[in-house]
């Protein structure tokens, strides 16, 4: 929904632009700080009678929270009204009938009590908005979090946060609250006030934020950084179209940004292990995790903020491969992505996954002339025999459904045996790609302890637990073992190079992120 705020500074004007708007846009937000000699009754039912299905939003900010340019000569600029004026004002909201009321958090827990209760004792249907701006900063997403759970608090039908950005990144900051009160299955509006926040104006609403605000050709912005409606349609309007040619602004020098896009994402130690690296590289960047809905919107997001580079995790690895532009052959021939790098609009896929694995193997043995047996038939166990295949190693599929394991075995040209007939065979390395053994369940093993002895070396996927109960039982067996957390980082360490052309610091990755664990598992 896009909504007009109508910050005119008189009575007739303000009935101008509800006219003007009316046909195209979804609501409006009164101003009443602003318009002089605001009627708001006659602003309401001109509302009404310009559009039936127009929403209207009755507000009257304070001056702490708002940068509307002050208009006029002295002699008609509105005065700041008192609070029992703007108290009344809000009620009167309520006995009209408008649609949203907007109150500011820092109207007070008692003024908000009082409002909700008159809108009680009214069988008011207006809903109550509780916003809060920042017109200075966009503080950290921590404090945006804790400010949207202050509001929530109040008892808001829906919560508005708007802070000042500053620089570019600010933006990824207030996308995340987004994520953040979609997780909490919350509705939101939020976008950054500023020329630097033009970015989350266009994205607010794709990104998943309740209502965008724009203004009319001509029309009184009531914050720095508005876009025309025209403007923010053009956008969605590339958006959908998937095209690359973005308007100058959304293109900005500033620093390098990436993300991680996935569903959920909160497990997730990739955003400590990659800020923990970008620091050390001394990259002015920053990454961040992003829980996605929509996956052609966020890819819209990477070019529009030029974000320069994506992980992209599980359910996405194969659907993301739509919104590429070029795809690297070994990640064709895996039909997964895990890694997207952005050079100026042109997204390019790639897979570090089974790299990072086979850097992990690499480090315990050679590839070459070897036998793995591999458990599982998923998207790992493909990454795995790609890359055993690819140095000339001999993979064996063994796996729970014999249907899945053969057709991947046919694929890769190797044998396949039932999980139950493990026991039969002897390999070189055994590969766990199942989820089994995974936190919670970290007391099971996919397979029995005495097969263990079959096999030289035992490696597991899985990083959490970073000793699985399958790797206790091969190091019992005396058998060398590979955790998943090194495989993680080596795949991250190579998504690091993809998006910057440098070596990242896997000794440090490695620490960050086992500490982490350690910490998780204490
Ligand atoms: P990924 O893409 O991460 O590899 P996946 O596609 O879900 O994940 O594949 C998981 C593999 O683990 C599957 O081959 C699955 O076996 P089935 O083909 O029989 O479903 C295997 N797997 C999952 N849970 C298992 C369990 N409890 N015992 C044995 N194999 C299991």
């Amino acid at each position: 929904m896009i909504c007009i705020p109508i910050a005119e500074a008189t009575h007739q004007e303000a009935l101008q632009a509800i006219e003007r708007c009316a046909q195209t846009v979804d609501a409006v937000e009164l101003r009443m700080d602003v318009i002089a000699d605001g009627d708001l009754a006659e602003l309401i039912s001109a509302g009404r009678r310009a559009s039936s299905r127009m929403k209207i939003i009755v507000t009257c900010r304070r001056k702490e929270e708002s940068l509307m340019a002050p208009t006029g000569n002295q002699a008609n600029r509105k005065k700041e009204i008192s609070k029992a004026a703007k108290m009344k004002l809000l009620r009167q909201a309520v006995v009209l009938g408008a649609d949203f009321i907007d109150i500011e958090l820092a109207a007070g827990e008692k003024a908000i009590r009082e409002i909700q209760s008159f809108r009680r004792k009214q069988k008011s249907l207006t809903r109550m908005i509780v916003s809060w701006h920042d017109i200075s900063k966009t503080p950290s997403l921590a404090k945006l979090k804790e400010v949207f759970q202050a509001c929530v608090k109040t008892g808001a039908d829906l919560v508005k946060i708007v802070p000042y950005a500053r620089k570019t990144s600010d933006n990824l900051k207030v996308l995340g609250l987004i994520t953040y009160a979609k997780e909490q299955g919350r509705d939101i509006i939020a976008m950054c006030m500023g020329e630097e926040g033009k970015i989350s104006r266009a994205m607010a609403l794709p990104w998943g934020s309740a209502l965008g605000f724009a203004v009319l050709p001509g029309g009184k912005k009531s914050a720095p950084g508005q876009l025309t409606v025209s403007a923010m349609m053009e956008f969605r309007r590339q958006l959908r179209s998937n095209q690359h040619s973005v308007q100058p602004w959304f293109l900005p020098p500033g620093a390098p940004n990436f993300v991680l896009l996935g569903n959920p994402v909160r497990q997730s130690l990739s955003p400590l292990m990659h800020n923990k690296a970008l620091e050390a590289m001394q990259i002015d960047g920053h990454y961040s995790a992003f829980c996605v809905g929509d996956l052609a919107a966020a890819m819209a997001g990477i070019r529009g903020m030029n974000i320069r580079g994506a992980s992209v995790t599980i359910p996405f690895k194969k659907a993301v491969m739509d919104y590429l532009d070029e795809i690297d052959a070994d990640a064709v021939a895996l039909g997964a992505v895990n890694t997207v790098v952005n050079d100026r609009g042109r997204l390019a896929g790639y897979n570090t996954d089974w790299l990072g694995l086979m850097q992990a193997l690499k480090n315990k043995m050679s590839i070459a002339g070897k036998t793995f047996v591999i458990i599982g038939a998923g998207g790992t166990a493909r990454a795995a025999a790609y890359g055993i295949k690819k140095e000339s190693g001999r993979p064996i599929i063994v796996n729970r459904t014999p249907e899945k394991g053969r057709a991947l075995a046919a694929r890769f040209h190797c044998p396949f045996y039932p999980l139950a007939d493990i026991g039969k065979i002897k390999a070189h390395c055994l590969i766990n790609t199942t989820s089994v053994g995974m936190y919670p369940q970290i007391h099971r093993s996919p397979v029995a302890a005495e097969i263990l002895a079959n096999y030289p070396i035992v490696v597991d996927v899985i990083y959490n637990p970073s000793k699985t109960k399958l790797l206790r039982d091969a190091e019992a067996k005396g058998c060398k073992i590979v955790s998943g957390l090194e495989m993680f980082v080596y795949q991250g360490a190579a998504q690091l190079k993809l998006w910057t052309g440098r070596e990242a610091p896997l000794q440090l990755m490695k620490k960050t992120v086992r500490e982490r664990l350690e910490k998780l598992e204490s």
